[in-house]
């Protein structure tokens, strides 16, 4: 039977962790898997996390099943930070899903039901997973332009060019916040203009929200998916508890349905649990019952909100250091766009062949398309990273 496969293609971020793993120089730098790090450089427990577990660890008496649709009290506290009172509850569901990945395909699956083989509009570029997971359900992938890589912002007239010429048969993936790969985001105007046009259309906007709490803060970060479920009688919400938790491997996330009324609320909600149950019956509880003490005890919540503003605020601080540390070397602006820039991610621009003589001669390590994971860096790693720039580029 086997022999009518052939090798599968490595995932390029995964592929890229290990053969960082792999290489022996003590000054080598990750630049690459989107994962958050500190001032040493280390990813630590978030401490409202730690406190979290220490109580279910004491007060669990069971691991008996959960249900279909995992932690409900979490999905609901999930529901209500990503949209607020933006929407009218009795119109919204929400299932517990593995991760923002796993919520996600949850909702592609969901798609592929409502509309087989119908298109999703993905942005160019986007996070390189969209694609494979878009075509994996059996829904057609179409790409509308976002980046200008000569300004390093988004090309929004161009982005809008597109999504205004769609119809109520498309679907349009658009990331909430912190734009993976680029790290350019759009405007509230922007995102007012998008929902505009979303309304308008009746094309079906389908938002992926991992980053909620790593660009301009936590409520800012859902200006866009709260404008568009003003304007539209539905949309599909994908959360991410990986990085503003730092729960990474407890793969905890949540698929969230606006639908038009409580009624067809329901059936989605059935149609979300049903692809669950067919999947992988239910969702890992451990990591969702941490987030849901976590934003159920307002200490704690506090806690893990002062935390995850120093993460995001450090964030900014190292944008500002590289650009600055670049442009002392360089007296050149060409750089300046990575302080413009939100979230985990930036664009670089660079070439292959630079990224790989990055890799080759510095061991600094990026994806192949120059996007950096502006977390991985520190003090020194700033300036290594300014030094080979302008030495390589
Ligand atoms: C990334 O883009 O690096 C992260 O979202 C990790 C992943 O799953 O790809």
């Amino acid at each position: 039977m086997f022999e009518t496969l052939h090798k599968a293609p490595a995932d390029t971020i995964f592929a890229l962790m290990a053969e960082y793993a792999a290489d022996t120089n003590p000054a080598k730098i990750d630049l690459g898997v989107g994962v958050y790090k500190d001032e040493a450089g280390k990813t630590p427990i978030m401490s409202a996390v730690k406190k979290a577990e220490q109580r279910i660890a004491e007060s669990a008496t069971t691991k008996t099943y959960v249900g279909v649709a995992g932690n409900k009290a979490f999905s609901a506290a999930m529901i209500g930070l990503a949209l607020g009172d933006a929407v009218d509850a009795s119109r919204v569901r929400g299932i517990q899903a593995p991760g923002g990945t796993g919520a996600l395909w949850v909702l592609l699956k969901l798609l592929q039901r409502a509309k087989p083989g119908g298109t999703v509009w993905i942005s160019d570029p986007s996070w390189p997973n969209h694609k494979p997971m878009v075509e994996g359900v059996g829904l057609n992938a179409k790409f509308y332009p976002y980046f200008d890589a000569s300004t390093g912002a988004v090309d929004f007239d161009a982005m809008m060019s597109v999504i205004d010429g769609l119809g109520a048969n498309d679907i349009v993936l658009l990331h909430g916040c912190c734009h993976n790969p680029t790290g350019a985001n759009l405007s509230p105007d922007q995102w007012d203009q998008v929902a505009a046009s979303l309304s308008a259309s009746g094309a079906f906007p389908l938002i992926d929200l991992a980053y909620q709490g790593f660009g301009d803060g936590l409520e800012e970060d859902t200006y866009g998916a709260r404008a568009i479920v003003k304007a539209v009688p539905e949309a599909l919400i994908a959360t991410s508890c990986s990085k503003n938790f730092g729960l990474y491997r407890e793969r905890v996330g949540c698929s969230i349905a606006v639908a038009r009324d409580a009624a067809q609320a329901d059936i989605v909600m059935s149609q979300m649990m049903n692809i669950a149950r067919a999947a992988y019956s239910q969702p890992p509880d451990h990591g969702a019952e941490i987030v849901r003490i976590v934003l159920e005890d307002a200490e704690l919540r506090a806690e893990w909100q002062a935390e995850l503003e120093h993460m995001r605020t450090r964030m900014i601080a190292n944008r500002e250091a590289l650009a600055e540390a670049i442009r002392q070397r360089s007296n050149r602006h060409d750089f300046d766009f990575v302080a413009e820039h939100r979230g985990m991610f930036s664009l670089l621009g660079l070439d292959k062949k630079d990224v790989d003589a990055l890799k080759g001669s510095h061991s600094i390590y990026m994806l192949d398309d120059s996007r950096i994971n502006i977390a991985g860096l520190g003090p020194r790693e700033i300036e290594t990273l300014a030094e080979a720039l302008t030495q390589t580029v």
